[in-house]
């Protein structure tokens, strides 16, 4: 029996109502309280869950056939839902973002700067930002391993992909406006009514807006000017018109930007920040993936080209990305009437794929809770249950960018640093857009 009463085969996918709603206030007490807790109890009502966020209904799917069949069905569910809906109303329409209409000529125009024969550039690039932040660091130090891997990523996306031949200094002062507008933005999505009280932090937001906006139409102003095409993203979309045949204004390429990194930049950054920590608190695995690069590199730095010869390294990103997937939970709403695992859906009725549990299901995972790299080589990783980057139409562009980006990063830091926690105690994931591990101070020592 489920829980509403239905009675289903063994082998058929159940539905379910979570018990414990509140009146008025469903579950939200709970999805407040302990968000994660709360979710990992879901799978065991069924496999598409009801979750009532106050009136609202919310299904959350953690079934691998589910996923896909959401993800991929583009003529019944779209990107929509409250959190996409505030992201366009806070940055506009870009590809991560953008309903299935506008999505072909969107990711048309960007593909080619995710080509894989761009990888060895880029690499380059995120090698030397990586030396770049730690070139700050000092034997004693505490940083915000957190903060670090943010600024890091934010550094990256805006050398990569649009910023071909602008100095380091406005490279970095475009980097700080996008490091305060897209903070602001995650404020924004949480909380609108912030936009209506005068406080330093709305004027902080606001100036770094306005700055963003001045840097990108100065870069614009530039790349047109130059009349050369750098092969990256800002290029591919200067020269890119849309559904309509129209070329872009300088707002909607700032703001497509803006989209782009902000798909890219705190995922990638909580992928590196999450493998530090859990590397400190397992110090066997930290010792073999020491004993892997410093076979591989005898000292040297690393390069994208020494990736091939860093599996180990490789596989303990991945098992991050499948214990603590950031975009922990991807949403769709339905276009027309549909059942699901037996539940009829009326338009309208918001999804969330559940990636955060998908992968930590007993029957697909051993010990699913465990942090253990060593089943990647083991092949025991059921390749259909492991989706951090999405899957369909609207996979992760990024996807080679990231997995070179979070690689490189924690071969380069773990080759010369070693980081210790300040505080032993587990780190409380955070759901919010990104599954982030919150702040994370670490002491800093040279190995
Ligand atoms: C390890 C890091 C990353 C993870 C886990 C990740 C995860 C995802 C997931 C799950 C989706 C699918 C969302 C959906 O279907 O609605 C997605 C889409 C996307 N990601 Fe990533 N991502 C990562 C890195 C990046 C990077 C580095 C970039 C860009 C520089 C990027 C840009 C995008 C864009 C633009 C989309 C939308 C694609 C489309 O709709 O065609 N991501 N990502």
């Amino acid at each position: 029996m489920n829980g509403d009463g239905v009675t289903a085969p063994a082998v058929a996918l159940r539905h379910a109502t979570a018990p414990g709603a509140w009146p008025l206030l469903g579950h939200l007490p709970h999805l407040a309280t302990g968000p994660l807790a709360f979710l990992d109890s879901l799978p065991q009502h069924g496999d598409l869950v009801r979750v009532r966020m106050g009136l609202r209904d919310l299904h959350v799917v953690s079934d691998p056939g589910l996923v896909r069949r959401v993800l991929t069905d583009r003529r019944t569910f779209d990107r929509g839902g409250v959190l996409y809906d505030k992201v366009r109303a806070v940055l506009g329409n870009g590809l991560a973002t953008c309903p299935n209409d506008e999505h072909r000529w969107q990711r048309r125009a960007l593909q080619p700067a995710f080509h894989r024969a761009l990888m060895e550039r880029y690499a380059a690039t995120m090698t030397a930002e990586t030396d770049a932040l730690t070139a700050r660091w000092r034997p004693g130090a505490v940083v915000d391993i957190t903060e670090e891997t943010f600024r890091l990523t934010t550094a990256v996306a805006v050398r990569t992909l649009f910023s071909a031949g602008i100095t380091a200094h406005a490279a970095e002062e475009l980097r700080a406006a996008l490091d305060v507008l897209l903070r602001g933005v995650y404020t924004r999505v949480v909380a609108p009514a912030v936009d209506l009280v005068p406080s330093p932090a709305r004027h902080r937001y606001r100036r770094a807006l306005a700055r963003w906006r001045a840097g990108v139409a100065a870069i614009v102003a530039a790349y047109r000017a130059a009349g050369v095409d750098h092969g990256d993203a800002l290029s591919l979309l200067l020269a890119a018109r849309d559904g309509q045949g129209r070329r872009l204004s300088d707002d909607e390429l700032g703001d497509q930007v803006a989209t782009l990194v902000l798909a890219g930049a705190e995922t990638t950054s909580s992928v590196v920040a999450w493998a530090l920590r859990l590397l400190a608190d397992h110090p066997e695995t930290e010792a073999r993936l020491h004993a892997e690069l410093d076979t591989a590199l005898g000292g040297r730095p690393v390069t994208g080209a020494e990736l091939p010869g860093l599996p180990y390294t490789g596989d303990v990103v991945r098992e991050v990305l499948r214990l603590y997937p950031p975009a922990w939970a991807v949403t769709r709403t339905a276009t027309r009437e549909t059942e699901l695992a037996g539940r009829l859906l009326p338009p309208g009725s918001t999804l969330m794929c559940c990636l955060y549990l998908v992968h930590r299901r007993r029957d697909l995972f051993r010990d699913p809770e465990l942090f253990d790299p060593g089943r990647w080589a083991a092949g025991e990783v059921s390749r259909e249950a492991y989706v951090p980057f999405g899957l369909g139409a609207t996979k992760c562009i990024g996807d080679d960018f990231g997995m070179t980006e979070a690689t490189l990063a924690l071969a380069s830091v773990t080759s010369r640093w070693r980081l210790t926690p300040v505080s032993r105690r587990p780190p409380r994931p955070v759901p919010r857009i990104v599954l982030s591990p919150g702040p994370l101070p670490m002491l800093l020592a040279a190995r």
